[in-house]
């Protein structure tokens, strides 16, 4: 008898952002004339920057013909594309990342959801609450945790609280974890951590041989200067810690799909009897197994990200959004909302008011502004109370909600 993997039966409800277009649909189909301001999942509404456009055009010219057209490529991903981000996002800032340590996919949440699988099952995974829920749900899937509770926490997971009180940082787990994952600047609270904060978790990993997955799909959206973009900029990280990064909210891909995982040379992980292994071969052999590369189309637009023409227009791009993230958080304290984030990441985390369910809350804002955002106890336990508004949608439209908004009645 064919059976299923039983751990996918302890998963909560739907994965979040289908149950909220689930919830929206259904919406619209009994309010068809309802304009609905989307400010929910964050997807990117600018296009694709001129820049990257041209260089793929190029390689689809090159696709063409029989004396440049090229088949699989190499899974991790080309030469020029990891060379342009090793020196780019890296090297220039002083953080020591080579292109072998590179390795190109269709994803960061593909990656933060796929890492796990290089990691013995009965490890003591931890995670910040709220948390982006693809890194709690493949452990879930994976068999590392037992059901989950009524608040939703699964058991045999550490949840690091983050709170306003801790500047949505969360302190040093009390009993020793194995794999941390840190997403800053943060998704969803757009809390970010600083220079000592992670240099507090990258000893903590070294001294307890931990492994930090360090997600920093919106580190281009920092705009104070002593906010470390990269966990590397941290001393000692290369020997304790994974990142991902991706081009969707940085350059527009979240429909063209291209990201990347540096996994340091050095960086081990320990066999039942304390032998290191080094993850850098081990993640190479996942890469290769399961995955067949990025198209050479992607992988050429995004080289061109860090052309000259391409950085100046994706921070024109870039500061589209953050103006929008500065309009609602300027609008949202003026109404007396306790607001958080948004200096230095797309998302505003705002308390609801008035002590609301942050789905009551959600439904209020889809009944009476057609506004829809995102619940914080979707992201957890510890976002219940809380809302995320994503600054991705155009001036206008974040305008016009801003201004419904100042309508609401509660
Ligand atoms: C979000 O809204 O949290 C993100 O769009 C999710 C993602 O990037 O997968």
């Amino acid at each position: 008898m064919i059976r299923v993997n039983e751990h996918f039966l302890k998963l909560k409800a739907g994965y979040l952002f289908p149950e909220i277009a689930r919830r929206v649909a259904a919406f619209a189909k009994t309010h068809p004339n309802a304009s609905i301001i989307k400010l929910g999942i964050g997807d990117v509404t600018e296009p694709l920057p001129p820049a990257v456009c041209s260089a793929m055009e190029q390689a689809v010219r090159e696709m063409a013909r029989p004396e440049t057209f090229r088949g699989y490529g190499p899974e991790q991903g080309y030469e020029f594309l990891r060379k342009a981000i090793a020196e780019n996002d890296y090297q220039a800032r002083g953080a020591q990342v080579s292109p072998d340590e590179i390795f190109i996919s269709d994803g960061a949440k593909c990656d933060t959801g796929n890492l796990q699988e290089i990691f013995g099952l009965d490890i003591k995974v931890a995670v910040t609450d709220p948390v982006y829920p693809v890194y709690v749900d493949t452990n879930v899937m994976a068999g590392r945790t037992g059901p989950a509770d009524a608040s939703g926490r699964y058991s045999g997971i550490v949840y690091m609280p983050c709170t306003p009180e801790n500047n949505f940082v969360p302190d040093l787990p009390k009993e020793p974890v194995d794999l941390i994952y840190l997403c800053y600047p943060n998704n969803p609270t757009g809390a970010v951590a600083t220079r000592e904060q992670l240099k507090k978790w990258v000893d903590y990993a070294i001294e307890h041989k931990a492994v930090i997955l360090f997600d920093a799909a919106y580190e281009a959206f920092i705009q104070d200067e002593s906010i470390p973009h990269s966990i590397y900029e941290i001393e000692g990280a290369r020997k304790v810690a994974i990142e991902s990064r991706s081009f969707s909210k940085t350059a527009g891909f979240t429909g063209v799909r291209c990201a990347f995982t540096v996994v340091p040379e050095e960086l081990t992980a320990y066999t039942a009897d304390g032998k290191p292994v080094a993850l850098k071969p081990l993640w190479n052999r996942r890469h290769c197994t399961k995955f067949n590369g990025v198209s050479y189309i992607t992988q050429r637009g995004a080289e061109a990200v860090y052309s000259p023409e391409g950085r100046r227009q994706i921070r024109q791009i870039i500061s589209i959004y953050m103006k929008n993230a500065d309009l609602m958080c300027r609008s949202l304290r003026r109404l007396g909302y306790s607001v958080y984030g948004g200096q230095n990441a797309p998302y505003v985390w705002l308390k609801t008011p008035k002590g609301m369910g942050s789905w009551e809350f959600f439904d209020l804002l889809l009944e009476k502004l057609h506004v829809v955002g995102t619940p914080g106890a979707g992201f957890g336990a510890a976002g219940e109370g809380f809302f995320r508004l994503s600054a991705f949608n155009h001036p206008q439209k974040v305008q016009e909600a801003m201004d419904r908004f100042a309508s609401l009645q509660i």
